[in-house]
């Protein structure tokens, strides 16, 4: 049904397919009057972009466990998967890959479903998303940090993904 976002949708590398789909289902279920939804995708992408993957939960039933594991530091499939290549010396087509992004998926899903149980016992906090010490200062002059959010700072960027995978820090 969402085989479209394999790949990073249609082959494109762009959002992790995984993070897609769960936010489709976030919105759908956490669509009330507080806007959940936003607070749980945030909170979804920023965790993809900090954890290393893939971990070793699915290890028992997995054909190829104990792999190298990466940062992705961005929800980009690029990114997330390119670091993971690199690091494990695999090729992109290869079953190791493959055998990663299932691992991803699985940690993906298991932890969405984690907030949703969360939110329907009444035990849903979401954390809010702070920049990481390496870019707090990038986000107080270019903030805000990203649409939803007040206008203060020179209000030309948008997101809170981590700047220095793409770009120098201009201050040093
Ligand atoms: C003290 C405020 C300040 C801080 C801190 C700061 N910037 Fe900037 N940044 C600026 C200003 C001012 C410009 C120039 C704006 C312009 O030309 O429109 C700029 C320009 C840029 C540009 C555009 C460069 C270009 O080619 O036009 C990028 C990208 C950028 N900053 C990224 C960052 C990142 C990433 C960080 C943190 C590592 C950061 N900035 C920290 C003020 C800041
Ligand atoms: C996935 C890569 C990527 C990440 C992560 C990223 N940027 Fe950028 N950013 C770009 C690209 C590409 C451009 C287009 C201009 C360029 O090539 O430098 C850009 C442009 C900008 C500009 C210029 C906008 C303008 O209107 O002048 C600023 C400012 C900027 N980024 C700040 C940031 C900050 C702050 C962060 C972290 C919160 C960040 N970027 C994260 C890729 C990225």
């Amino acid at each position: 049904m969402f085989a479209h976002a394999a790949a990073g949708y249609g082959g494109h590398g762009t959002l992790c397919g995984a993070l897609g789909v769960c936010s489709c289902i976030i919105n759908l279920v956490l669509y009330d009057k507080d806007e959940t939804y936003k607070a749980a995708i945030d909170r979804m992408m920023y965790w993809y972009s900090e954890s290393i993957f893939p971990t070793e939960r699915f290890d028992d039933i997995s054909p190829i466990p104990k792999q190298v594991s990466t940062k992705a530091m961005t929800p980009l499939c690029h990114t997330s998967v390119s670091k993971w290549t690199l690091a494990a010396g695999e090729q992109v087509t290869s079953k190791e890959k493959k055998e990663r992004c299932a691992k991803v998926t699985g940690e993906v899903v298991y932890t969405v479903v984690h907030y949703l149980n969360e939110y329907f016992e009444g035990r849903w906090k979401p954390k809010k998303w702070t920049p990481s010490k390496e870019i707090t200062h990038c986000v107080e002059c270019h903030g805000p940090d990203d649409m939803w959010h007040s206008a203060d700072g020179m209000n030309n960027q948008q997101g809170h993904m981590e700047c220095l995978l793409c770009h120098d820090d201009h201050t040093e």
